[in-house]
């Protein structure tokens, strides 16, 4: 009877001791005491050894005892099973937390921000407008009327519902809506996404990124916009850049000229991107045209400007040197983690 309340004791302690904290040690408690062959069962198996006038008294005891293992094996399959004391007790607060990965800036972001910065700087201020823009800004007062041939010069995607709307092709509707509302002196840069109808591949896109820019006020001169660029450009590329204009057509300005560089990839002894010629046109400018103006009422004897408009991705492309235009629009993490913010 003795040792029998003895081991019970021990029992009771080993038990206290114990702190099953997941489900695997809380089974294995449970098989070691209360198993069918466990030591619950193999004490109450004792009672046949004992006298029979101490056998009331012992079966309490032991009663007793099967409760307290029961009760316990109860409390810890709660805990364990409910709110997970083990998972708890292991989380350290003291720890540091895990690092966010912070993120970089898109290229076409960071030229654009550039770009706007470096002209905020001769004074530009940034205008926008809608992506989904009407017929009439697009083209009509810029000196490109309904039936105009020059309207085929940029692929237009037209919105099927109603083709009074399309995806602008230019950001030079911005210009049209600055004009609209404002009277020179009117100094803006229009950056911003274009789109036109083209076959995707490494050289063109149905999307890109322009910033076009728009000076008119008393004077302005071609001497002014050769020396806005010219500035640009050194800021962009370096004071070694070198630049050439060569005459073109734009409705909406005259004279018009496209504005080359001297290849910043090979450093103008030929290259597949300057296509051996050792320039790269970069831009399109001119002197607004005198009818562009009068069309907003801005009167064309007082008033000059002279407006340009530039392909963020070219910029880009010589400035990082991407062949590839799809890589703009791919979000390959291996390609946007390599450009870190410079403004
Ligand atoms: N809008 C022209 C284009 O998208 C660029 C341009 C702007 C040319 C202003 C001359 C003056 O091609």
């Amino acid at each position: 009877m003795e040792q029998l309340l003895k081991q019970i004791e021990d029992y009771k302690k080993e038990i206290e001791s114990m702190t099953p904290g997941d489900a695997a040690s809380l089974e294995a408690y449970r098989i070691k005491f209360l198993g069918t062959k466990g030591i619950v069962k193999s004490l109450f198996a004792e009672i046949k050894n004992v006298q029979n006038e101490m056998k009331k008294e012992i079966g309490q005891v032991l009663n007793d005892f099967k409760q307290f293992a029961e009760s316990k094996y109860e409390y810890w399959k709660a805990a364990t099973g409910a709110s997970q004391p083990s998972a708890i007790n292991k989380f350290d607060p003291s720890l540091p937390g895990d690092p966010l990965p912070s993120g970089t800036r898109h290229p076409i972001s960071l030229v654009s921000n550039q770009i706007v910065h470096i002209f905020g700087r001769l004074g530009f201020s940034v205008a926008e407008g809608p992506e989904i823009e009407d017929d009439w800004h697009n083209f009509t007062p810029l000196n490109l009327p309904a039936d105009h041939p020059a309207r085929d010069m940029q692929d237009t995607f037209y919105i099927h519902k109603n083709p009074d709307w399309l995806l602008r092709t230019h950001t030079s509707s911005v210009q049209a809506r600055v004009m609209e509302k404002q009277k020179p002196p009117i100094r803006i840069i229009c950056p911003g996404r274009v789109y036109r109808n083209e076959t995707i591949s490494a050289r063109a896109h149905c999307f890109f990124h322009q910033t076009e820019g728009l000076y008119v006020d008393e004077k302005v001169s071609f001497a002014d916009l050769k020396q806005t660029l010219y500035f640009f450009v050194r800021e962009m590329f370096g004071q070694d850049a070198k630049i050439r204009f060569r005459p073109s057509y734009f409705p909406f300005t005259e004279p018009s000229a496209e504005m080359d560089i001297n290849c910043r990839i090979c450093g103008g002894s030929g290259c597949n991107v300057c296509k051996h010629t050792g320039w790269v046109e970069i831009l399109g400018s001119g002197m607004v045209h005198p009818k562009m103006l009068e069309n907003f009422g801005i009167d064309s004897n007082k008033y000059t400007g002279f407006a340009f408009g530039m392909g963020i991705e070219r910029i880009c492309q010589l400035k990082y040197r991407i062949n590839d235009l799809r890589l703009y629009s791919q979000n390959d993490l291996r390609f946007l983690k390599q450009f870190i913010a410079a403004v």
